[in-house]
């Protein structure tokens, strides 16, 4: 029987004068419409949270790597609409999904985010669109998941639309990898779909990376971020260990970093934050434990990981000194953000960290000059301002997060007592108490203890 829709799937796709559509504006999403635009093509945005659309509406980038010239231009033009309304993707040629892939509280995927857009997509797909999903996820969620609910819809699948998988592999903050420029692992469900994705993906990404299925792709960037993940939970390890050997882990990484081959440095810190090396494993995981196996590295890791801010609890409170307990003592956290130069506290070890101290009785403050105000519990924390007297006032100050804008001298200079989670204050001697994380100060035998808890 001849079937129209199968017919015209081939020629819809029309990439000269090509329409793309992007679920979800956020981290992920925005950058990658940008880049979009950058080649050429034009751009409907779906978003449903309504403060973004209209911050995007109004040229307000919300997304620091993104600057309100280039947001406002691409607006203005009429290369980027920003809209809730799923009906405006029917004229698109491709519609990329890019929305949150959280844990749910017992630690488990949670895809609520793809079921939704597929449910509100499904109604307006048409014959020849591409559906491109790069919400990081477990292997099958294409194929499983996706698939199944946009067919429902009615349109099948490599027949009447095609159906891809890309993983994104944006790094928010880094200016040495622009996001055109990071090779981009394409991948269909079937051999059409993966030529239709290799096509456009081509037109905005300089290397395509094509392979073959949707459950390779969506395995590969969950091995990434384990290998992350892992390598990151050891090099912690490796610090506490350090610590207790009385060997400065920093000058021990410098010296293993000469080998050429076959050693990668990894930095120790306060935790792993953010919404992609702390939860994709636990997805890998979950996997695992549905196929009837387990994933120990993963388990040890993600322990390791959960349990750093304690560790930089039980130092700062043995830096304080026998006389002192941090019952009643002001600590001013330098930095809250997951990670360097950014503004995402998603996951962010100071999350904990600020909580951890709050419990012993601390009285917490915190200078970010990427976040204003954060939320612990019921109350808020707003941004302090870095002056002398706060540093010099602070019962112990302590750097969770290295931004390239932090005055550390002046740092190093004005505070009694500092801890340092980042080596930030790599070479410098301070006149007050310091210490790095890692740095090989001995631990007393009470703190040992604490440790253990
Ligand atoms: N942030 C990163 O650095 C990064 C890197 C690589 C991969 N990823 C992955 O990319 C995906 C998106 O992450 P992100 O950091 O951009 O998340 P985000 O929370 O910053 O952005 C997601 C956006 O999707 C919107 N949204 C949710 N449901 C929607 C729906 N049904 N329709 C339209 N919009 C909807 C949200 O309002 C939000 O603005 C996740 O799977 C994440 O694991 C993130």
């Amino acid at each position: 029987m001849h079937d129209k829709h199968a017919v015209s799937a081939y020629d819809r796709y029309v990439y000269e004068a090509g329409k793309v559509g992007v679920i979800g504006l956020g981290y992920v999403g925005l950058p990658l419409a940008m880049a979009c635009i950058r080649s050429g093509l034009q751009v409907i945005g779906i978003e449903i949270d309504e403060r973004k659309l209209s911050l995007v509406k109004d040229g307000k980038s919300y997304i620091q790597d993104i600057s309100d010239e280039e947001l406002t231009a691409a607006v203005r033009s009429g290369q980027l609409a920003a809209t809730a309304d799923y009906s405006q993707l029917m004229d698109v040629n491709g519609i990329v999904i890019c929305v949150p892939t959280p844990l749910t509280e017992e630690h488990t995927p949670d895809v609520s985010f793809i079921t939704n857009t597929c449910v509100r997509l499904r109604d307006h797909l048409q014959p020849g669109q591409l559906v491109v999903v790069e919400s990081t996820t477990y292997p099958g969620t294409t194929r499983e998941l996706v698939q199944p609910l946009l067919e429902q819809g009615g349109l099948t699948a490599g027949v009447h639309f095609h159906l891809a998988y890309s993983p994104e592999r944006i790094d928010p903050g880094n200016h040495s990898h622009k996001l055109q420029d990071v090779p981009k692992i394409v991948s269909g469900v079937s051999s059409d779909c993966l030529t239709r994705v290799t096509e456009l993906y081509g037109r905005i990404f300089r290397h395509v990376v094509p392979v073959s299925s949707t459950d390779i792709a969506e395995a590969a960037k969950l091995l990434e971020n384990s290998f992350r993940l892992i390598n990151i939970s050891f090099i912690n390890e490796f610090a506490k260990l350090c610590d207790e050997l009385q060997l400065n882990i920093w000058e021990v990484i410098e010296a293993a970093s000469t080998k050429p081959y076959g050693f990668m440095p990894f930095q120790p810190g306060p935790g792993i934050g953010g919404h992609c090396i702390p939860v994709d494993p636990l997805y890998l995981q979950w996997s695992a434990r549905r196929s009837g196996t387990e994933s120990r590295f993963i388990e040890l890791s993600h322990h390791t990981n959960e349990t750093m801010p304690r560790y930089i609890v039980n130092r700062i409170a043995r830096l304080l000194g026998p006389d002192r307990t941090l019952s009643g003592a002001s600590i001013l956290l330098i930095g809250i953000a997951y990670k360097k130069n950014i503004a995402d506290m998603r996951e962010s070890s100071a999350l904990t960290l600020i909580r951890l101290l709050q419990q012993e009785g601390a009285d917490v403050s915190y200078y970010d000059p990427y976040v204003p105000s954060v939320r612990i519990g019921a109350s808020v924390l707003h941004s302090v301002e870095l002056t002398d007297e706060t540093l010099n006032g602070a019962g112990c100050v302590v750097i969770h997060t290295d931004h390239a804008c932090l005055p550390i001298e002046r740092i190093v200079e004005n505070a009694a007592v500092l801890y340092d989670a980042r080596n930030a204050t790599r070479g410098m001697k301070s006149a007050g108490r310091l210490e790095r994380l890692g740095g090989g100060t001995h631990t007393s035998r009470r703190s040992r203890q604490q440790v253990s808890e």
